[in-house]
């Protein structure tokens, strides 16, 4: 089977950075491995992990069993919540560079906020450090509404170059994206396929899915990939792996946009990182 082309968009600093990576809460262990290893032979290139999954180890190990060049992979992993503060940060991300078995990663972001802790901003200080001395060629958050962004900017001059939010047609997130897309902030979108919404099971989406003759998940990432926002579905499934990707044929008309506008859930039902901590 001929091996997926995934387009890019461009980081602040104009680096291309693929509009698709494999997502990875489950499963860990050797299972996961071979996942990746799969994703990675078919094609992808961008992997997100997290030091909370647990499975770093298994990253690094598919990986290794791909035979891609490591050097071609851009990993993503995240500081966990405990690690948080300005030498923990340091230490947490040294030990998940020695269970991915890599000596930097591509992307590194701070996985919550986590306010009770006030320790983001330390954090984020550890974060552009560890950018300087080449440990990880780029930096940003994940689950920063706008004002915590601007926190970090107004404290450092440094925008994170990347958001990693949950976003699907159920929650569109359009002042996050509105507020990234004015700092040069690249979105990308965890839940994509909004499993947590029940979104799958959406007239709507199932409508515009007919109508094209493609899957509602399609539809979805092909909404997601129109406004230039990075998804990272995952899947154990090759084929739905594929089916994941591959989207050039989908032209989605302002029709389905508007029906897909319907799917809204609203602003309040996205987890809200004032409240929602995970360490
Ligand atoms: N930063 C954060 O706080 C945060 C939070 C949550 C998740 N994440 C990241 O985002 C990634 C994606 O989010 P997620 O895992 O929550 O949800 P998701 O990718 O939206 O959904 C995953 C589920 O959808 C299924 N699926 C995938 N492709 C499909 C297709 N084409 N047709 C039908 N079903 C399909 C998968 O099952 P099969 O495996 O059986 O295909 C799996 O059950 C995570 O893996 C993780 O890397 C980040």
């Amino acid at each position: 089977m001929s091996e997926l082309t995934i387009p890019t968009t461009t980081l602040a600093d104009g680096t291309p950075f693929p509009l698709l990576g494999l997502g990875t809460g489950s499963p860990k262990g050797p299972e996961g491995a071979e996942v990746v290893a799969a994703a990675l032979r078919e094609g992808y290139r961008l992997v997100d992990t997290a030091a909370q999954y647990g499975n770093e180890a298994a990253v690094g190990e598919g990986i290794r069993r791909s035979g891609i060049d490591p050097a071609e992979v851009l990993v993503t992993t995240k500081i966990a919540g405990g690690d948080q503060g300005r030498e923990a940060a340091r230490l947490g991300f040294t030990e998940s560079l020695r269970r991915l078995g890599l000596p930097s990663v591509a992307l590194l972001l701070i996985h919550w906020p986590n306010p009770s802790r006030g320790l983001a901003l330390d954090t984020w200080r550890t974060l552009i450090d560890l950018k300087e001395e080449g440990l990880t060629a780029h930096i940003g958050v994940s689950n920063f509404r706008p004002e915590q962004l601007q926190e970090l900017f107004d404290a450092t001059g440094v925008w994170p170059e990347v958001n990693q939010i949950q976003l699907s047609p159920a929650l569109p997130r359009q002042e996050a994206l509105a507020f990234h897309r004015e700092h040069g902030i690249v979105t990308e979108a965890w839940g994509p396929l909004g499993g947590r919404e029940g979104l799958s099971e959406q007239f709507a989406l199932h409508r515009v899915a007919e109508k094209h003759g493609v899957t509602t998940s399609q539809v979805t990432l092909r909404w997601i990939r129109d406004q230039d926002i990075v998804a990272i579905p995952r899947s154990s499934n090759p084929e739905r792996r594929r089916q994941n990707a591959e989207l050039d044929h989908l032209v989605l008309d302002d029709a389905d946009r508007a029906l897909l506008a319907s799917l809204d859930l609203g602003e309040h039902k996205a987890w809200d990182s004032r409240e929602h901590e995970e360490w």
